[in-house]
């Protein structure tokens, strides 16, 4: 199936990176936000980061003004009616998702495929409210997405191969390396890497060692680009949490239970940079 056009439903941290990299990959963008004020401020950080990589000589200015006509706002799901493939990047919440996954069948063509950028919620059961089961899958992109390569493909048991080809030469065209997951919660990555984060906030609970030190350990013993801490911040605690939650639910496995401290941080506010607290301060 020939991909054109592409609906992005979410413009936060993950919709906004996500629509960047496929308007930029050549993909005519509808991206779209609950109202206005959260549309103008993700349509801001995508205008933002093509004026960054300009000045950076990584684009020239006539293709920044090629990327921006590629991509359109909109508040009207109706408009996703033309596209042939709709990432939804909404709020990690699966009300939400079951509210939003009708609506989409309902609007989009037939052979339209929905993809979730769900970290670690189930896909299955957001493909079980529409009535094309066969064209719904995970496609999982990292923080930013328009620099990690990565992406997981995330096969339901009901997404079909042909699907599933599709989205694996549409990751391809994106520029991203697809490795193919099942849909059982934290699919490859956040499976192995939110018990490691966890661990980290534990390790800070009980006082074995300073945030800094913790930070620069990992940093430098592993080669790893970032501490667990600044990572933290960086993903968001919100999203870290709502993950360990999704996780911890499907296997009950202790290692996955959100420490008393992430907690506490999220119901404060704390989500991280986005916020302008969290581990760090970045006020
Ligand atoms: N668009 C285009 N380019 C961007 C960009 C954007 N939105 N954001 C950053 N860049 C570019 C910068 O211009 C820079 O390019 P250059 O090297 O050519 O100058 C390059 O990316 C690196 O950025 P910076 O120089 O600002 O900073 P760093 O070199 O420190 O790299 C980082 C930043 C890529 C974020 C690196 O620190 C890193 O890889 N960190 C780990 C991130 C990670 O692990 N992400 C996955 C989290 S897990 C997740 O997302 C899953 C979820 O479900 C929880």
């Amino acid at each position: 199936m020939a991909i054109s056009k592409v609906g992005v439903v979410g413009a936060g941290l993950m919709g906004a990176g996500i629509a960047q990299t496929c308007a930029q990959s050549g993909y005519d963008v509808v991206v779209r936000e609950i109202n206005q004020q959260l549309l103008d401020k993700g349509l801001a950080r995508i205008y933002g980061a093509w004026d960054m990589m300009a000045s950076k000589g990584k684009l020239t200015h006539g293709q920044v003004d090629e990327n921006r006509t590629r991509i359109r706002g909109t508040l009207d799901i109706a408009d996703f009616a033309e596209c042939d493939l709709v990432i939804e990047a909404v709020i990690e919440n699966m009300e939400e998702k079951l509210r939003l996954f009708p609506a989409l069948d309902h609007t989009l063509k037939p052979d339209a495929l929905i993809l979730s950028n769900t970290s670690s919620l189930n896909i299955t059961q957001m493909g079980a409210v529409t009535k094309r089961q066969d064209k719904i899958c995970g496609l999982h992109f990292f923080n930013p997405a328009p620099v990690m390569q990565l992406v997981e493909i995330v096969q339901t048991i009901s997404t079909s191969q042909e699907t599933i080809e599709t989205v694996k030469q549409f990751a391809i065209s994106l520029g991203k390396k697809p490795v193919l997951a099942k849909d059982t919660a934290g699919f490859i990555v956040n499976f192995l890497l939110i018990p490691y984060l966890l661990a980290a906030i534990r390790m800070l609970e009980n006082g074995m060692a300073t945030r800094d030190d913790i930070d620069t350990a990992m940093k430098l013993g592993c080669g790893y680009p970032m501490g667990p801490f600044t990572l933290l911040d960086y993903v968001g605690l919100d999203t870290t949490m709502w993950a360990a939650e999704a996780i911890y639910e499907e296997y009950k496995d202790p290692l996955y239970a959100p420490p008393p401290l992430l907690r506490r941080m999220v119901i404060s506010g704390m989500y991280g940079r986005k916020s302008g607290k969290g581990f760090y301060d970045y006020q």
